[in-house]
Parts: structure tokens; C-alpha cells; sequence
């Protein structure tokens, strides 16, 4: 489904450059589900934000589907933003003044669907993030919660293949948080249209919830295993697990404790 080659990126010039991504090599099936840990400023943002047709990369390539690109401009890549990718942020970026079903709808008008139809399609994603009773309330009537999930309907509304979510979670609450990953794990696995995430985050607990972890570390990623690296295989091996190994590859909260 979405396959990333070679990718390099860096920032600045002469002196001042800094070679954020390396050489950057994945993979991700359709209905799976990857979290992308590493420290702060490893270049995950970075590598979304070209996944997403936000920025281009220098080197590499990226294949979503039938689409192949990575190297130019954002303007060259407006399909891969509004028929391919959906964005999950940490802050909602839900407007105010409009309900769930037109901040939904609103977007894909913006994508060219026509009006009927764009109302049409968010409905069904509100139904799908378990808001079908909620599409007339304004963001200000929804909890934290509920707002991500306005959000994340609309970036999966009009059958968008890949989610890229950006620590989606980080203003949530624990219980909230869980419902997000519960809701992930849901979409990934959608009979119809079964969709893949690449999910960044910094909490072990939540990337425990992907099929899979990646770890972006001085511009490469790397598989890592994240049940085992935080003990979360066998909860009776959890104290063992090594803080010494652990603190370097991510900004921990604590371990330890899950499901
Ligand atoms: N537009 C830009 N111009 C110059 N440098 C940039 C730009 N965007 C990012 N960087 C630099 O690239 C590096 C990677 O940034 P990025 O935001 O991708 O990190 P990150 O892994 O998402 O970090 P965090 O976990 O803190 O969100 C950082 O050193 C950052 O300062
Ligand atoms: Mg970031």
C-alpha cells in the first residue's frame, strides 16, 4: 500500500545543513496499523509531512498505491492530499462555529466533491468513529475525545487509504486515548475499506497497540520490538526491562502498565 525508498531529506545549506532523513526504507500494508517512535527532532514529522505531500524529499521515492512521488513541491501532489492521505494532529483543528458534519464535509468540498455528496460522506465516517448522534453538536459541545474523533473522520471520509497521525493522542486523556487506538485498530481492520496508519508517539503503552514499531533513529528506521524492549509481553518480565536500554531510543512515561 504505501512504500517509502531511499528517502533523504535535509534542512539548510553549507554548514548550517542538517541531514534529517538518511535513507529512509518502509513498508505498510493495506490494514496495518505502524507506530513510528524516536527521539525528539529524529526527523518523524519530517517524514509524515513528505508521506503527507507537505514537503519534498531530495532523494528517494514514495509509492501510495498506484501513485509514485516524494521529490517535488506541494503543488505537484494535490491528489495524493486530497484523495489519498488523511491527517490525525495533536490539536483537532476542528472550526468553531461548525458542526461535526460540516467540519467534516467541509473539507471534502474543499476536495471537490460536491455539496450533497460531501454531506453524504461525512455522515458516514461520523457513523463509523461512533458519531452518528453527535453531527449537529459545534466542537464546543463534544469532549476532547470526541473532537478527535470528528477529526479523524474527516480524514478517513471519502475512503482516503492511508492515515498519518502525529502524536494524536497528546492532548487527550488516558481514557480517551485508549478509544483513539481502539478506533484505529477498527478502521484498520474495516471489512470494506480496510485503511493502514502510520502513527507517531512517544508513549510505549499507545504504539503497543500497533502491529508494528518503527524506530527513526539517525535518519534510518529501524524495526524495533516494542512489546519486548518495555516488557509488555509478559508482564511478570516487565521489571526487568532495562531502563538503561530503553531511555535513549524514547521519552518514556513510566512502563509497565497496560491494558
Ligand atoms: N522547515 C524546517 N527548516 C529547518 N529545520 C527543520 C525544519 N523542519 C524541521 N527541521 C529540523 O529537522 C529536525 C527534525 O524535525 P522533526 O520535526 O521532523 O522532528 P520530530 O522527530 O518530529 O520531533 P518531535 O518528536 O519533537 O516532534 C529538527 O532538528 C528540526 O529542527
Ligand atoms: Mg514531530
Amino acid at each position: 500500500m504505501l512504500s517509502v525508498n531511499g528517502l533523504t531529506k535535509a534542512f539548510g545549506s553549507g554548514s548550517n545543513k542538517l541531514q534529517v532523513l538518511k535513507g529512509v526504507d518502509m513498508n505498510i500494508k493495506q490494514g496495518e496499523m505502524v507506530a513510528l517512535m524516536g527521539p525528539s527532532g529524529s526527523g518523524k514529522s519530517t517524514l509524515l509531512n513528505i508521506i503527507g505531500g507537505l514537503l519534498a524529499g531530495d532523494e528517494g521515492s514514495i509509492t501510495l498505491g498506484k501513485r509514485t512521488y516524494g521529490l517535488k513541491g506541494p503543488s505537484s501532489v494535490v491528489d495524493v492530499r486530497r484523495e489519498l492521505v488523511g491527517w490525525i494532529f495533536q490539536d483537532f483543528h476542528l472550526l468553531d462555529n461548525l458542526t461535526a458534519v460540516d467540519n467534516v464535509a467541509m473539507a471534502l468540498e474543499l476536495s471537490g466533491m460536491s455539496s450533497a455528496e460531501a454531506v453524504q460522506a461525512a455522515e458516514t465516517a461520523l457513523d463509523k468513529v461512533g458519531l452518528g448522534d453527535r453531527m449537529h453538536f459545534i466542537p464546543d459541545q463534544l469532549s476532547g475525545g470526541q473532537q478527535q474523533r470528528v477529526a479523524i473522520a474527516r480524514a478517513i471520509a471519502g475512503n482516503r487509504p492511508v492515515l498519518l497521525a502525529d502524536e494524536p493522542t497528546g492532548n487527550l486523556d488516558i481514557a480517551s486515548g485508549k478509544e483513539v487506538m481502539a478506533l484505529f485498530k477498527e478502521l484498520c481492520h474495516d471489512a470494506e475499506h480496510p485503511i493502514s496508519i502510520l502513527m507517531v508517539t512517544h508513549d510505549p503503552d499507545l504504539a503497543s497497540n500497533a502491529d508494528r514499531m518503527l524506530l527513526l533513529n539517525d535518519g534510518r528506521t529501524e524495526a524495533s520490538d516494542i512489546r519486548s524492549a518495555w516488557g509488555l509481553d509478559d508482564e511478570e518480565d516487565a521489571v526487568s526491562a532495562s531502563d538503561d536500554d530503553a531511555e535513549p531510543v524514547v521519552e518514556a512515561t513510566g512502563g509497565g502498565e497496560e491494558e
